[in-house]
């Protein structure tokens, strides 16, 4: 049985399992340079998207399942606009992340997304920690996080080898008795 009920809703947004039908909106933001330049992997030809848009779909049956890769869908449209995630590492951490398609970027997407991300690793999976990595050069995610109730943790010099280089990044994090606080205050 999944550890996550799906979807998670947001007020604008859905958050749901990809479908297969989904992989054209994908390729629109997915392979975008603009949405890529402070994404720390690799997927950068049709191919490669593909492929890995193959194995999130027979993800959704993997038992036990920690890992969801979930589509961002507008509620309004019916769009699928980006993607989010959310990992179940070892020790109670649960690990988000989120890319959206460029042209909905600054309008709050992100931090709802964020924010249901944090909640559904509190409430259902009961977590005990949520961290994200940023690239330090990603200043909106990290104002998304912050925006969240996410907390500086520290810096990762050299954490990353992506695109023919290193990157440092930083670690946010949020405990699960902060989140509470925040959220039921
Ligand atoms: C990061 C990303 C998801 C943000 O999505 P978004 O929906 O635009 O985020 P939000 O609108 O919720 O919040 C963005 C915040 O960052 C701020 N911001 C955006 N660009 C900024 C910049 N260059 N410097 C400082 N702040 C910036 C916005 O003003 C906003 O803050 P505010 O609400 O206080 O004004 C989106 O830019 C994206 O998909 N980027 C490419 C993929 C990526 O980097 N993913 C994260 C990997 S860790």
């Amino acid at each position: 049985m999944a550890a996550l009920e799906l979807p998670l809703t947001t007020p604008r947004l859905i958050l749901r399992e990809f479908v297969t039908t989904d992989l054209a909106a994908v390729r629109r933001y997915a392979l975008d340079p603009r949405v890529l330049e402070t994404v720390l992997h690799e997927l950068r030809t049709e191919q490669e998207l593909t492929t890995h848009f193959c194995g999130l779909l027979n993800a959704r049956v993997t038992r036990p399942r920690h890992s969801f890769e979930l589509a961002v869908e507008n509620r309004r449209t019916g769009t699928v606009i980006g993607t989010c995630e959310l990992t179940k590492s070892p020790g109670g951490i649960g690990e988000i992340g989120y890319m959206l398609g460029y042209r909905h970027w600054g309008r709050g997407y992100a931090t709802e997304i964020a924010h249901a991300l944090c909640d559904a690793a509190f409430s259902q999976m009961k977590l005990g920690r949520v961290r994200a990595m940023i690239a330090t050069n990603n200043e909106a995610s990290r104002r998304v996080l912050v925006k969240t109730g996410l907390q500086w943790a520290s810096l990762r010099r050299r954490h990353a080898q992506a695109k023919g280089r290193w990157w440092d990044c930083e670690e946010y994090e949020i405990l699960r008795t902060d989140w509470l606080k925040r959220t039921t205050a």
